[in-house]
């Protein structure tokens, strides 16, 4: 997800996490579905683990973070260790990270609720979202669901963009600066999106260290991931387009599908 030096995906991943904890109006959502649930959660592309906290207190029984950055993991370390809930939680053993592919994910231990949340645009495109789907099938437990959470089509960025200034903010004694241009593709599948971010950190003296890092997203249309998770053998059981359980349309800003394994037919296992 970043490019750059390690140090600098470690800075990286600490923007993103000032960027995604002002993301909050899916807490209440992910705390619903932790208790209408119940039992064990896992978060796939758990990021920073930014959800840890509503599933937990939804009631989740035991939670799994996984996550293919290890700059990302290392921030859902300071995280737990930061909250006293999911710091105790994490020494009874009711919390773990580890770091794995969403496309391949094995562990013995079955989910109640498995999630999906803003990692699908990551993906390469319909054979990786499969291969994630399936994977996540088989980590369900017979009466688990998988929710897959992406941006809706009116979230979509609806042009191009040359390089545009997206923020500026405070980081310690630093002034970060961010900048990011986007070029869009329309495919059979969704939108292809390539995003390039130019990250200034601008230091008290004036010297500049310069950050660039580059991106993929694919943005699925409803119709493709209702189709490839009929590849995974799971079967739609809700489609919203906000977490506040608006029925999705093309002005949705999200798209949100609730998939269990699908019962019956040839080659179930
Ligand atoms: C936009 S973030 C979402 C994080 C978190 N789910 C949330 O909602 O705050 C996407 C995350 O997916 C992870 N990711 C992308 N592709 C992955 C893969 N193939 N395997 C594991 N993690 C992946 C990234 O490292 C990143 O942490």
């Amino acid at each position: 997800m970043f490019a750059g030096q390690l140090s600098d995906e470690a800075t990286l991943a600490e923007l993103y996490d000032i960027e995604h904890d002002e993301i909050t109006e899916d807490v209440a959502f992910y705390r619903e579905w932790a208790r209408r649930q119940g039992g064990a959660v896992i978060d796939l592309g758990c990021g920073s683990g930014r959800l840890f906290r509503s599933l937990l207190d939804g009631g989740a029984t035991r939670i799994v973070g996984v996550d293919g950055s290890p700059a990302l993991l290392a921030r859902a370390a300071l995280r737990i260790a930061a909250d006293p809930m999911l710091a105790s939680a994490r020494v009874a053993g009711h919390i773990e990270t580890m770091a794995g592919d969403v496309r391949g994910v094995v562990t013995a231990e079955r989910f109640t609720l498995a999630l999906l949340a803003g990692v699908i645009a990551h993906l390469d495109g319909p054979e990786a979202a499969v291969r994630a789907f399936s994977s996540s099938r088989q980590l369900l437990s017979p009466d688990g669901v998988l929710i897959v959470d992406t941006l809706g089509p009116g979230g979509w960025p609806p042009h191009d963009l040359p390089l545009s200034l997206d923020w500026q903010r405070r980081m310690g004694e630093r002034r970060v600066v961010r900048r990011s241009q986007l070029s869009r593709k329309v495919t059979p599948e969704g939108l292809r999106v390539d995003y390039e971010t130019l990250t200034d950190l601008v230091e008290a003296d004036g010297t500049i260290t310069r950050l660039p890092a580059g991106f993929r997203l694919w943005y699925p249309s409803i119709s493709a991931i209702v189709a490839l998770a009929a590849e995974a053998r799971l079967e739609v059981e809700a489609v919203f387009g906000s977490h506040d359980l608006e029925p999705l349309d093309e002005r949705s800003e999200r798209c949100i599908v609730v998939l269990r394994g699908a019962t019956g037919g040839p080659g179930m296992g």
